[in-house]
């Protein structure tokens, strides 16, 4: 199976919170970004966003610039569908990061939840640092997190704004 396809048959056969990466709200990547000290013009990037609901919590702080990634569709029909019409305030692209093409210096703040470490092949994490590269404006923040197995996700789910 391709990687695309891997994650577009997790979007299309999970609900959106059964699974292990679920967090309600991405407290802590709101935190970091809040203390980015970045304008609400400023240009935010969610790398590999899924149907996560950083999105919505950022047009809710005053953001007016977010673009959301994914390789899957499924994810990001997910999130506009719950979106409604403020999805139309969004960017979003269904690309895969490693091969895309993004706009040069475009970028204030990119944000990576549980993306990166899903490039398991050397090639693929260096075109990922050079889209990084490319893409954040000179001074941008580059916000990169990890998530914790499913396992321990569930041991922790209380505690899932920690992740
Ligand atoms: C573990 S999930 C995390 C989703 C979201 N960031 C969150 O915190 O809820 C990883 C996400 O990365 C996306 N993804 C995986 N490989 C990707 C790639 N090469 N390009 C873009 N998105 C990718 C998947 O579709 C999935 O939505």
């Amino acid at each position: 199976m391709d990687k695309q396809s891997y994650w577009e048959n997790i979007y299309q056969t999970k609900k959106p919170d059964a699974v292990s990466w679920y967090c309600p709200h991405l407290e802590k990547s709101l935190e970091l970004i809040r203390r980015s000290a970045i304008s609400l013009s400023a240009a935010i990037l969610d790398v590999g966003g899924g149907a996560s609901t950083l999105v919505d919590d950022l047009l809710k702080e005053g953001f007016h610039d977010v673009t959301v990634l994914d390789i899957s569709a499924a994810a990001i029909e997910t999130a506009k569908k719950r979106l409604g019409k403020q999805a139309n305030q969004v960017t979003w692209l269904t690309a895969d990061i490693t091969e895309t093409d993004l706009p040069k210096n475009r970028y204030d703040v990119w944000h990576d939840r549980a993306v990166f470490h899903f490039l398991i092949e050397p090639q693929q994490r260096m075109a990922y640092i050079l889209q990084v590269l490319l893409a954040v404006k000179p001074g941008g923040h580059v916000h990169r997190r990890h998530v914790r197995t499913r396992r321990a996700a569930q041991m922790q789910w209380s505690r899932c704004h920690a992740l």
